[in-house]
């Protein structure tokens, strides 16, 4: 039997930050009410949509929002859009919300506002959580309900969760809640605000659509945690040298990256303390990032998917070294930026090498070359390298050992509690000679 073709329309489709898709979940839940859409300029709830995908959003009637895998969620109808910066602008409309769902942990405690009212009675007293609930908060919540039932309400949006990843919250807030004698648990992607003063008044619109009394409890998070929360705390953020790492080094070609880095790597893997991924800047541009040019763009573009590769090794606990140019400061702090949301800890370690010295040394003849104008957009000679402001470890190497610089920085992540104490290593090579 022949079947009529559904009409559909097709839409530019734009996957937001994760921010935004927070903010299109609460919207599609019915979260925001009476909000139906993205508000305009100097809203809370705003979007912010590539120029050159606007118009032709506008023709085709709407703009088609999909989540990281691309599943459709919502079309926005833009009715308004004004100014962020050259590439970007605002876009504000009603959604109209489509079937698919983002895949996460948990999904099943992300249900909306009105069926978790429905499910519970007026009687309930609500609880927001965004960090561990301490044993006080629960003595707080078990005096407060008074045998009564309670809805934990976990705030797991974009930034939301102090400390912790959304799912180790969400594990948390369970763990917790089997101390409770009547106690249900919901997730809410409610995200932090750009600007973090407009957060309590958000939250507390949000946690107030989900509430089905007017009893809610915003807890202290003072003192000590239960043995159970401690637990999900510590397999979710652990600390100390299991903690994941990322060691950034940065600075001019010839100021000891490569050297420095392979160095601690093969320390690292002789003690046998951690385990390890280089990401070199030469090498990564032969696999991760071939084809790409040595254009402000393009160097951005490789900072950006080296630090969204530490980040990923980082978040398993592991030992990311990286050693690009890394000359732009915005996307060196983008790299820190994503290692630290997955908790781990970010060290810039700037090789502040003079240019001289760098000249001096040449070993790939590059400088030479750039001199002679056979190379262009060489960093030092025709391309800018931003000193870093933001670097832990600063260190001219000139005229000292790999062993000298490298006890430089295994020193510093032994003081951080990084690497266990009491590392040897024996590398005998100066930085500059032959290898
Ligand atoms: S970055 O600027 O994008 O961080 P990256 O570290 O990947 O640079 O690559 C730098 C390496 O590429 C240098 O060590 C050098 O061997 C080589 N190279 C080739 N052309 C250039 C150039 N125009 N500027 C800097 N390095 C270059």
């Amino acid at each position: 039997m022949a079947t009529v073709p559904k009409l559909e329309r097709s839409y530019p489709q734009h996957s937001p930050s994760l921010r935004e898709l927070d903010d299109v979940e609460l919207l599609r839940m019915g979260a925001l009410a009476p909000l139906l859409g993205f508000e305009g300029e100097g809203g809370e709830v705003t979007l912010a949509v590539p120029i050159k995908l606007v118009e032709w959003a506008i023709d085709a009637g709407g703009l088609e929002i999909v989540d990281p895998e691309g599943v459709p969620l919502a079309v926005l109808s833009i009715e308004e859009t004004y100014p962020i910066t050259a590439d970007l602008v605002g876009a504000s409309g009603p959604i109209r919300p489509l079937p698919g769902t983002i895949r996460r942990a948990f999904s099943n405690l992300y249900v909306s506002p009105s069926q978790t009212r429905g499910a519970l009675d007026a009687a309930t007293l609500t609880v927001p959580v965004d960090a561990p609930l301490t044993n006080s908060d629960l003595a707080d919540i078990r005096s407060r309900a008074n045998g009564g039932p309670v809805l934990l309400v976990v705030l797991a949006g974009n930034g939301s969760p102090r400390e912790l990843s959304p799912h180790g919250l969400i594990r948390a807030t369970l763990a917790a809640a089997r101390d409770l004698d009547n106690a249900k648990v919901v997730a809410i992607p409610v995200a932090a605000r750009r600007v973090p003063t407009l957060d309590q008044d958000f939250r507390q619109h949000v946690v107030r659509s989900y509430a089905p009394g007017e009893d809610i409890l915003w807890p202290l998070s003072l003192g000590e945690v239960s043995a159970a929360v401690s637990a999900v705390i510590e397999h979710d953020r652990p600390t100390g040298s299991d903690q994941g790492l990322v060691v950034f080094f940065t600075g001019l070609s010839g100021s000891g990256k490569s050297t420095i880095s392979q160095a601690f790597r093969d320390t690292l893997l002789e003690q046998g303390v951690r385990t390890v991924s280089l990401l070199d800047g030469d090498l990564v541009r032969r696999n991760l990032s071939a084809g790409l040019t040595f254009s402000r763009e393009d160097r951005e573009t490789n900072i950006e998917r080296i630090g969204w590769v530490a980040a990923e090794i980082a978040r398993h606990g592991g030992l990311a070294i990286c050693s690009p140019i890394a000359p732009f400061d915005r996307t060196r702090k983008i790299a820190r930026h994503m290692a630290e949301e997955v908790g781990a800890v970010f060290v810039l370690v700037h090789l502040a090498t003079p240019l001289a010295e760098c000249e001096r040394r040449d070993r790939k003849g590059l400088y030479a070359k750039a001199r002679r104008g056979e190379i262009e957009q060489f960093t030092g000679i025709s391309s800018p390298y931003e000193i870093p402001a933001d670097a832990e470890v600063d260190i001219d190497t000139t005229g000292r050992s790999v062993d000298d610089v490298l006890t430089v920085v295994l020193d510093f992540l032994t003081e951080q509690g990084l690497l266990p104490r009491g590392i040897e290593h024996h590398v005998e090579l100066t930085i500059g000679s032959p290898s």
